[in-house]
């Protein structure tokens, strides 16, 4: 169990007692004391920007499972992922889960890849999608459906062939994290990240012709989009200035405009950053990694090392969303960090995942960040839809953070990640307002992170008797047990 100093959700059973606990740890995090009645759910108000509609306020966040085949098709595993997308009852569907557009961006040996060989298996996946939805909530229930691919390349943590071998193709040096991959990091040419457009153009144009909706040109979790961005120290046309370093950004959404009838575009961003943390030896609690300021000052997006900073920190984003709004993308999912070098900041969790450490912070701060700098891009940019990531460690509060949030305009759509692994028809228990189950809440246990961390697919080990059941769960409890008994003899 986790020697963490911060009291488990699950123990705050009463509204007074999570709102007591809130407040003695000076999380300014709002919520309603009450759900409402499905007809009167502020979550289930569609929403309309021109000719899109979505049914409702939530969205499930993209996921991997890292469960394709090696050629980059869906396996059942990533079809059963899909289907229970598809039963959810969220209406948004953003990207499904990171797609590579090439060999060399893939972040693992199983990641989906679009081709021309791959596009008629991630075709039927979206219809799998899509006819789930339909089986359970009727004949016209994909009309206000919007399904999407997320496109990527992982840059930096390429993994392409062996899932214990890093193959980065950065975006630019950084001292801090290059010294995590011992056998060098390369870095990407001005004339490589031209010729890397073209790839995003043939996806985008793949995935619409499988039936895709939009596409998401990913942009966070240290991710090639994202490294770019904050590529300070890159010379020439890619890095330097905030106009060189949203350059790539701009060029793939222009080239996907330009040759890609009848495609939205819309984009996932960390909005912030903080340096990159690590194990502390004697009790194993994350902590920033000491770099030298030069250093942070030169690398990075939006970094912040205090939530008074965090406003301030914003700017960077707010250069982008003048851009993208510009360029006619209104729609924008905010997530923050990386699951690599701060995972406490991108996916909050009381357990660490293999490669992780235990909290530097009550999770609850981790969520309340990203629902903050979500509210505030959206009070910046009132006519962009946001949807905010990182809800999942509210376990039963969830729903009622997410009524506060939609109601008050903290954010148009609340963002589904890990709970929709543990338990998929969430949003439709809330919008149906039927009584949660409250056995089926992520613990964020992390197990999902972890098994891929060890070259084994990801899913819920502990909550979803499938995975449960699955020979990886053994690996997954024993590497667990040994961790922590490692950490005990320490
Ligand atoms: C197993 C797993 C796979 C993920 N894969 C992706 C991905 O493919 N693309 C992406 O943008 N985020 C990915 N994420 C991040 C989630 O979309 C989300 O931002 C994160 O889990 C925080 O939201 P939550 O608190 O609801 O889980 C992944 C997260 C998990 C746990
Ligand atoms: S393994 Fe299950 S309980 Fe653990 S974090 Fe992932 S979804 Fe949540």
């Amino acid at each position: 169990m986790s020697r963490s100093p911060y009291p488990r959700v699950a123990t705050l059973r009463t509204a007074a007692a999570f709102r007591a606990h809130l407040e003695r740890s000076g999380i300014p995090l709002a919520f309603d004391d009450e759900l409402a009645p499905p007809a009167e759910s502020p979550l289930a108000r569609p929403i309309e920007v021109g000719r899109v509609r979505v049914g409702n306020r939530f969205c499930i966040l993209p996921m991997e499972g890292w469960d394709g085949t090696r050629d980059g098709e869906p396996s059942d595993l990533t079809r059963r992922r899909w289907r229970h997308f598809g039963i959810s009852g969220a209406k948004l569907m953003w990207g499904g889960e990171a797609v590579a557009v090439r060999h060399d961006g893939r972040a693992n040996p199983h990641q989906l890849m679009m081709s021309d060989r791959t596009q008629r298996p991630i075709a039927k996946l979206r219809e799998e999608l899509v006819a789930a939805h339909r089986d359970r909530f009727g004949s016209n229930a994909d009309a206000d459906l919007w399904v999407g691919l997320q496109l990527t390349h992982s840059g930096r943590y390429a993994r392409p062939d062996v899932h214990d071998r890093p193959a980065p193709i950065a975006a630019c040096a950084n001292p801090a994290l290059d010294r995590r991959f011992p056998g060098g990091v390369r870095v990407f040419t001005d004339a490589e990240l031209d010729r890397l457009v073209d790839d995003f153009v043939a996806a985008a144009r793949l995935a619409r012709d499988a039936g895709f909706s939009f596409v998401d040109v990913k942009a966070c979790h240290g991710y090639l989009g994202h490294e770019l961005l904050g590529a300070r120290t890159r010379g020439g046309p890619y890095g330097g200035s905030l106009e060189n370093r949203t350059r790539f950004m701009r060029r793939v959404i222009d080239a996907i405009r330009a040759n890609v009838g009848g495609l939205e575009i819309v984009v996932r961003m960390s909005v912030f950053d903080t340096v990159p943390f690590k194990r502390r030896d004697n009790d194993h609690v994350g902590e920033p990694e000491q770099i030298t300021t030069v250093n942070s000052q030169l690398s990075g997006f939006g970094v912040i090392s205090d939530d008074d900073q965090l406003d301030a920190a914003l700017d960077e984003a707010r250069g982008v969303l003048r851009m993208l709004d510009a360029l006619g993308v209104k729609w924008i999912c905010v997530s923050g960090g990386s699951p690599y070098y701060n995972p406490h900041v991108q996916r909050p969790a009381m357990f660490p995942p293999l490669d992780g450490y235990e909290p530097p912070e009550d999770p609850l701060r981790g969520v309340w960040r990203q629902i903050r700098a979500t509210a505030i891009l959206k009070r910046d940019f009132p006519q962009l839809v946001f949807v905010g990531s990182a809800y999942s460690y509210l376990q039963e509060w969830l729903p009622r953070v997410a009524q506060h949030n939609v109601r008050e305009g903290l954010c148009d759509l609340v963002g589904l990640g890990r709970i929709v692994l543990a338990y998929p028809d969430l949003p439709a228990d809330v919008l149906s307002g039927a009584s949660l189950k409250r056995a089926a809440f992520c613990r964020t246990f992390s197990d999902c992170t972890t098994g891929p961390r060890l070259g084994l697919v990801s899913g819920c080990y502990p909550l979803d008797p499938f995975y449960t059941a699955r020979p990886e769960a053994i690996t997954i409890r024993d590497v667990r047990t040994d961790s922590r008994t490692a950490a005990a003899r320490e």
